[in-house]
Order: structure tokens, then C-alpha cells, then sequence
């Protein structure tokens, strides 16, 4: 079968960096058309270096890399520097990347490339605020035309939340561009806290991730060192869950999620819950069924797929 196109739309970030270094070690099922950035874990001009840093560290200089909204939809940036560190991924040394940004803006990329694509035929991947998604769906509706299906992180039910109590930080940073994401009406799994939650980078993963001996393991041994710090404290837990790999996971590995066919509705309001993903689990309402919510994951069954994916780079 050919490689299902793809365009990963992120925040790096740690575990973007991850999510990236996967897709990027999988060509066999997945072709990267284009990595889109957004404001996030750390302002635009930090996501879009670190995606072409991760690039030049997979030896990828030739993926195009875009630069897209600085800011959410509505509300003011809110960035996340005390868990990912003042660069965002801290834990490798940063340096100029030869992988070129491009000049077009990364909303007008996707308007422009989801308009020329074959009808239902890529697939979105967002692993950070929704905002560029949400923009360009806001923009050009038709454009959904061209997705196949978006494969999200974002949001919790029975977790709580990471970044208040009632909020997940991708929805939290940008609800408005969440809620337009979630209801237009193409088949969207979303991976929240409750599964990302289980899949802890822990020491021995770490080393194991690092005895692989390549460029990009020893990479990501040392930014999931770094990411560890502050999640094994916040959650007292063995290790920082690896959020957003759980999305290329799943395309590669579907067998490894159980998810169930319900509503999600994101509040948009409340001062107090603002960002709250409200998953109608147990289908008590007669709301739409607009995502399957991942509810569960083969923990060990993801870690063996990442590292068998991670060992498949070379030396570099
Ligand atoms: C999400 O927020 C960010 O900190 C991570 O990159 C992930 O996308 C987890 O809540
Ligand atoms: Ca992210």
C-alpha cells in the first residue's frame, strides 16, 4: 500500500520532536507532505527552528518546515517554558538549522495543498494548539474536502487536567480553534491525557532509547532526561508521559489504542473550566458523535514500536 500522506501541524516541544522523529523513521506507511508550526509550548519562532533542528537531526533538510499563527484564535498566547524549557526542547544543545523555513505561511500551505489534494486523502496530525488548523478550516471550509481524517492530542476525561484542573494544555491554549477542529465533521481520533498519561518515558526506556547508538536516540534520550525532571515531581510518577508520539503511534498501530465513538465539547466560556474537554464517554446525551476518544493503550506495546522505529535510523 502507498504511504498515507500526512502533515504534521506542532508545538516542539519535546514530544513533538518525538512524534516527529517517528513519522520521520516510517515512510513506508506514512509520507510526510509538510510540518506546520504554531505558538505553544513556546513562542512561533522557537517551534518552527526546533521542528528544522529535529529535520537536520534525522538527516530530513529536505522536508518543507512552515512558519503559522503566533497567537490563538481569541484568547492571549499561553506558553509552557517551566515543563519544556526556555527553548523548548531543552535537553539538546540548539543550533541554526540548514532545513529552510519556508516562506509561505503554514495556514495558507495547508489552504493551499488540502485544495489540490485528491478528495479525502491527508491526514492531519496536530500536537499542539489547533490554531493553524483552525484558521485555515475558519478561512476555506473546502479545504476539508482533501483530509482523510485528523489525528489530534488534546484534551482528558478521566485524567483532569495538565495545565488547570479542568483543562488540557492544547485545548487550554486555543479552545476556539479546538472546538471548530472537533465538529468538522471528518472522522477525528483524539489522543488525550488519559492515554498519554500511560506511557512513561521511564528510566529504562530512556536507556533503552539511548543504547541504540544513533544520532537521533541519543537525541531523544537526552531531551526525554530533560523532560523527565519536571513531570516524575508534578506527578510523582516514573517518567514524563510522551504525549504526542501516541498520535503517529496510532497510525502505525492502531491495534495498540481502544477508542470509543462519542461526543467531545469543548468549553469555551467558564473562567473556571476553560479549554475542558467534555467526553460524553457513556453517551448520556444525544450530542453528536464527533471523535473517537482513545481510552486506553498497550504502554509497553507503544515503546517497543518507538524504539524498533528509532533503531531503523543510522548512525549520523
Ligand atoms: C501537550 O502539551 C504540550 O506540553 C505537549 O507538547 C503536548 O502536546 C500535553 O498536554
Ligand atoms: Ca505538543
Amino acid at each position: 500500500m502507498a504511504p498515507r500522506p500526512i502533515i504534521i501541524d506542532c508545538d516542539p516541544g519535546q514530544d513533538d520532536a518525538v512524534a516527529l522523529f517517528l513519522a520521520m523513521a516510517s515512510p513506508d506507511e506514512l509520507d510526510i507532505l509538510g510540518i506546520t508550526t504554531v505558538a505553544g509550548n513556546v513562542p512561533l519562532e522557537l517551534t518552527q527552528r526546533n521542528a528544522r533542528m529535529m529535520c537536520d537531526i534525522a538527516q530530513q533538510q529536505a522536508l518543507p518546515v512552515f512558519a503559522g499563527c503566533e497567537k490563538p484564535m481569541v484568547l492571549d498566547a499561553i506558553t509552557a517554558e517551566y515543563i519544556h524549557g526556555n527553548t523548548g526542547i531543552d535537553g539538546v544543545d540548539v543550533f541554526e538549522p540548514e532545513t529552510p523555513l519556508q516562506e509561505q505561511h503554514a495556514v495558507d500551505y495547508l489552504i493551499e495543498t488540502l485544495l489540490a489534494a485528491e478528495e479525502g486523502s491527508v491526514t492531519l496530525v496536530p500536537t499542539g494548539p489547533m490554531t493553524n488548523l483552525g484558521t485555515a478550516i475558519e478561512r476555506e471550509p473546502a479545504i476539508l474536502n482533501g483530509v482523510r481524517e485528523i489525528v489530534s492530542m488534546g484534551g482528558a476525561m478521566r485524567e483532569g487536567g495538565n495545565r488547570s484542573p479542568s483543562a488540557e494544555f492544547n485545548i487550554l491554549v486555543d479552545p476556539h480553534a479546538a472546538d471548530i477542529v472537533y465538529n468538522c465533521g471528518k472522522p477525528v481520533t483524539a489522543m488525550g491525557l488519559d492515554v498519554t498519561h500511560k506511557v512513561l518515558s521511564t528510566r529504562e526506556r530512556v536507556a533503552r532509547i539511548r543504547d541504540l547508538g544513533n544520532g537521533v536516540a541519543e537525541a531523544t534520550a537526552d531531551m526525554l532526561s530533560f523532560f523527565h525532571r519536571y513531570d516524575t515531581k508534578k506527578y510523582g510518577s516514573e517518567g514524563a508521559p510522551l504525549h504526542d508520539p501516541c498520535t503517529v503511534a496510532w497510525l502505525l498501530q492502531p491495534g495498540l489504542f481502544e477508542t470509543r465513538r462519542c461526543n467531545l465539547s469543548v468549553e469555551k466560556q467558564s473562567e473556571l473550566t476553560l479549554g475542558h474537554t467534555a467526553v460524553d464517554f457513556w453517551h448520556v446525551t444525544d450530542r453528536p458523535h464527533n471523535v473517537d476518544w482513545a481510552s486506553d493503550i498497550d504502554a509497553a506495546g507503544f515503546y517497543e514500536l518507538l524504539i524498533d522505529r528509532l533503531g531503523r535510523y543510522g548512525d549520523s
